[in-house]
């Protein structure tokens, strides 16, 4: 007897899906079956109508479009006591310890060209540690400040979960406790072609794929992960990307400004460097937050400037985020009532197979993936406040192979970032005309993971280290 699901999806027409049933062995059936289970079909007919045969782009409406207001950065003219202040109740937050690391790992990081999870990707400029070594210690530092454990939730997807877990248990999760780390996967959507059909990787199987770091509050959910937090006390997650190791995993001043806003989700901001820089931007819509992605932001207003000759839209976006637990739960709930993400289309060259179900790599685009973004969530947020920050201190992600955005790149903007430490406390370093520290400099955030708790260590240290030299501060 035919399963009613090969069924549904025939009257989908979606029967493409089971063209090799007959040839399977049973245990490939089954688990053709539980892939298609995943699907809404439904869904899928919508998609396709609205993103690919309508041609709708991303964001439909640019009406009423104005510069998104944002707290200002002490040194761009901010307030000092605002961002004191902001900063003695993150501390406060951070102490009794209602935050969480939270780093979205589930991307497939093709760009970049290499081949594993992009969290094992070796990134520091003498040590080469890995992505998610520099997180991991990052919050070991923060946890020996302030006293209290930083739990870090870790989403990964179907392709990469069981090599991350793999690599945190070979590496002891870099000295956490086992248990304060939780990884959950991301759910998936299937890729389409051109008309609509949902393509196979083999004749076995789905070409699924992570559905968005969008997916993760859904995610968050339906994984239990916020039914933890809700056990030990977390109100509040720090979401970060995994491919920027500057980030402040755990910034005081923006849990603080977060926390006095009660804001839903919160975001920050780092001035673009010029017009076409490939941001994100943060926009306010009719009295909502909203990022436009800089594909989708009309070449007017891309371009437009104030009196003054600066940017008017300004405010690019970095993927750092303050999320409220109570705000996951409204927004990834899955009940019929709660607000959905919109999707986004990608056209992407998709690995399938032919009516021979011979695997085909296709040299042109034949067919879409389907994604959420995170940052369609913030016009759901009651209330929402982005903040400035430098992106010297917090912006420097390894997305590609070579250039802009690259492993070099970001070496030199970490060796940047350890001078500036060392220069705020009077040491001189030798740097070359770009400000990069002649000779390799590195400090491990177990040492130092901002400018404060960095200084704290230097005063503490018997000898100081010859900064001519390459240096190691552990
Ligand atoms: C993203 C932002 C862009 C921002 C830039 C800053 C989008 C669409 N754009 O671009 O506005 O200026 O970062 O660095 O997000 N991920 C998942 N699951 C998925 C897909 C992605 O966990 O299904 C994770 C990745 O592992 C990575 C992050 O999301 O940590 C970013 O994904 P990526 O697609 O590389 O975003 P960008 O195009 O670089």
């Amino acid at each position: 007897m035919t399963d009613p699901l090969i069924k549904q999806f025939e009257h989908a027409g979606q029967g493409q899906v089971f063209r090799f049933w007959e040839a399977l062995t049973p245990e490939e059936q089954s688990s053709l079956l539980e892939e298609a289970r995943e699907i809404d079909l439904e869904d899928i007919t919508d998609l396709y109508k609205s993103l690919v045969l309508a041609n709708q782009g991303d964001h439909k409406d640019f009406s009423n479009l104005e510069p998104a207001t944002y707290i200002s950065h002490p040194i761009n003219g901010g307030d000092s006591a605002a961002w004191a202040e902001a900063r003695s109740i993150g501390e406060s937050a951070l102490r009794n310890g209602s935050v969480a690391a939270f780093v979205v790992a589930g991307g497939q990081g093709t760009r970049l060209g290499y081949n594993k999870p992009k969290g094992l990707f070796p990134v520091t400029p003498l040590k080469e540690k890995s992505l998610f070594q520099v997180f991991a210690e990052k919050i070991l530092g923060a946890q020996n400040t302030f006293g209290a454990i930083i739990p870090w939730f870790i989403m990964t997807s179907h392709v990469n979960h069981q090599d991350t877990v793999d690599f945190f248990e070979k590496n002891n999760h870099f000295g956490l406790h086992a248990d304060q780390v939780h990884f959950f996967r991301q759910g998936r959507m299937p890729a389409i072609d051109n008309d609509g059909k949902i393509l196979l990787s083999s004749k076995h199987s789905i070409a699924m794929s992570p559905n968005g770091h969008g997916g993760s509050l859904r995610a968050l959910v339906r994984s239990g992960a916020t039914q933890i937090m809700e056990g030990i006390g977390i109100e509040i997650l720090s979401y970060f990307q995994v491919d920027n190791p500057l980030i402040k995993v755990i910034d005081p001043s923006f849990i603080g400004f977060h926390i006095q806003s009660e804001s839903g989700m919160s975001s920050k901001m780092i001035p673009k460097a010029y017009a076409d820089e490939k941001m994100g931007v943060f926009c306010n819509q009719n009295g909502k937050t909203v990022v436009i992605e800089y594909s989708d932001l009309p070449e007017e207003q891309t371009q437009a400037t104030d009196e003054a000759g600066n940017l008017k839209f300004i405010s690019g976006s970095i993927a750092i985020h303050m999320i409220s637990r109570d705000f996951v739960k409204q927004m990834g709930s899955g009940d019929a009532s709660a607000p959905s993400l919109p999707f986004h289309r990608a056209n992407k060259k998709i690995p399938t197979v032919n009516d021979q179900g011979s695997p085909v790599k296709p040299k042109e685009s034949n067919g879409v993936k389907l994604e959420m973004f995170v940052f369609d969530a913030l016009p759901f947020s009651d209330k929402t406040i982005v903040v400035e920050t430098q992106r010297s201190t917090d912006f420097s992600p390894v997305k590609n192979a070579e250039g802009l955005e690259s492993p070099k790149s970001s070496k030199e903007d970490q060796m940047k970032e350890f001078a500036s430490w060392l220069q705020a406390i009077g040491q001189e370093v030798p740097t070359d005309e770009k400000g990069v520290p002649v000779q390799s400099l590195e400090v491990s955030p177990l040492f130092g993971y901002d400018a404060q708790s960095f200084e704290k260590s230097w005063n503490e240290l018997d000898e100081k280290p010859d900064l001519s030299q390459t240096t190691y501060l552990e």
